[in-house]
């Protein structure tokens, strides 16, 4: 039983209720990888000090070769009344080994183990994710590259406001997805400390060199406080902060996508690969990879808020509940990883429909507000410009036109300030090309940031 790891004391073994609630083998096998590295790393260095042989320390490495050969052939055996990742591997190991395999743990917990595990993988998964990051940008910048030009309506509200370069619409998710990639960035160096060698929560009287091990594995320093090395996860807050938030930004695309590939608006055409049918409607063509991909946003800002309640009533130093991180750790990295993916296939299947976009620019006085800076240009207050050109959507809408159509006359009649050029402000393509103040959405600004994107995409 189980009860072998910490025989010395106990009379009876775990009861099979017990053993199943208390397993966490089932899911944290998932770190075999990093606690075998860990394992290793640990083992080279207690010989290096003196606390195991040379002979004892090779055994122990080929025993853990072993070990891994055997997971990765699927031939392990994993033991729920093991409880969990390393003492499955330390067990089988001693197993192998015999006495060699005993000394492993010295100076070691779990409790220092498996959070030094978590952190290297936390640390691989923030590399996986600025990568997938990386491509569903490219997919978007190669998305905006093939509609050069295009116009769309810009909301407020929903409701029409000005007129955009589609392209500089979807380089705000470049720009918002590329902040995501470097929240991440900036948390990795949080991650990245090592609490191999705080042992139990006080450190320990025998000579170990915590330096050495965490530089074997990659991080940048020793956590300074051994209490603090096996109490805290708030760098699991945070990493789990950081896709929560990227998140938020799929899924506000994926909400605009829906919308686009409605009948209402019919921006956006799905190819048939990235859409599913109805079973009763034979007419559907449903978006719903951009659907879940909102919808998984639950599945994160949940694993968010299981964390976050999981560690508030803890005190120092560790506690069993903290096992219970894992599974939203893991499934918040491979929703988020699933979602990067879909957007970027979403992305390079879907075509704009210019011709009806085209159609409708004229609703929804795109211009007006290009139209009140026409008049400021003219020396009018802004705030008296505002009101003109209230009056003038007014007129408009009681003829059922677009301010371009208004003749000068009827323009003069609202005030005489308007001369001839009047018109070269009005049209939706007049207006988008008047855009000029940084970032804005004028041709020049959105050509230098695709040239910006284009840049630093080729960097790799
Ligand atoms: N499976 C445990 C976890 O995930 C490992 C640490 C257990 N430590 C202990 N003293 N029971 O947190």
């Amino acid at each position: 039983s189980g009860g072998a790891m910490w025989g010395g004391r106990f009379e009876e073994a775990v009861s099979s209720v017990v053993e199943r609630f208390g397993e966490s083998v089932s899911f944290d096998k998932k770190l075999y990888r990093q606690d075998l590295r860990g394992s290793r790393a640990h083992a080279t260095m207690l010989q290096a000090q003196g606390l195991i042989t040379e002979d004892e320390c090779k055994a122990i490495v080929s025993g853990l070769a072993e070990v891994e050969s055997e997971i990765e052939a699927g031939t392990f055996n994993w033991r729920a009344d093991r409880e969990d990742v390393h003492m499955n591997v330390e067990s089988v190991l001693i197993d192998k080994i015999g006495e060699a395999g005993k000394k492993l743990h010295t100076a070691r917990s779990r409790n220092d183990q498996v959070v030094t595990d978590v952190r290297m993988w936390v640390r691989e998964a923030i590399d996986e994710v600025r990568a997938k990051l990386r491509a569903t940008q490219v997919a978007l910048y190669d998305l905006a590259a093939a509609n050069e030009g295009v116009v769309v309506p810009g909301y407020t509200h929903l409701q029409r406001a000005q007129p955009l370069l589609l392209q500089h619409s979807l380089l705000a998710y470049v720009e918002q997805l590329e902040r995501d990639r470097e929240r991440l960035l900036d948390c990795r160096k949080r991650v990245n400390l090592c609490p191999l060698g705080a042992c139990a929560l006080a450190g320990t009287g025998l000579n170990i060199d915590r330096h050495a091990t965490s530089e074997a594995l990659g991080f940048s320093e020793p956590l300074a406080n051994s209490v603090d090395a096996v109490s805290d996860r708030d760098f699991l807050l945070e990493y789990v902060s950081c896709l929560s938030i990227l998140a938020m930004h799929t899924s506000r695309l994926a909400e605009e996508w829906v919308l686009w590939t409605s009948e209402e608006f019919k921006f956006m055409l799905m190819g048939d690969s990235v859409s599913t049918g109805s079973s009763i409607m034979p007419q559907k063509k449903n978006p719903d990879p951009m659907e879940l991909t909102r919808g998984k946003t639950a599945r994160v800002y949940g694993a968010l808020m299981t964390l976050l309640t999981l560690c508030k009533g803890l005190p120092q130093a560790y506690n069993r509940d903290l096992q219970e991180d894992k599974e939203p750790l893991f499934d918040s990295t491979e929703t988020t990883i699933m979602v990067l993916e879909v957007v970027a296939e979403f992305a390079r299947n879907v075509t704009f429909n210019t011709e009806h976009i085209n159609k409708g620019l004229g609703a929804g006085f795109l211009d007006a507000t290009t139209l009140a800076d026409y008049l400021v240009r003219k020396g009018m207050a802004f705030r008296s410009a505002h009101e003109v050109v209230g009056k003038c959507v007014a007129l408009g809408e009681s003829k059922n036109c677009e301010l371009k159509d208004l003749s000068l006359e009827e323009l003069q009649g609202i005030n005489n300030i308007f001369t001839g050029d009047v018109y070269e402000s009005l049209g939706v393509q007049n207006s988008v090309n008047q855009f000029q103040s940084y970032g804005s959405t004028g041709a020049k600004c959105v050509e230098q940031q695709m040239q910006r994107w284009g840049d630093e995409f080729k960097k790799g």
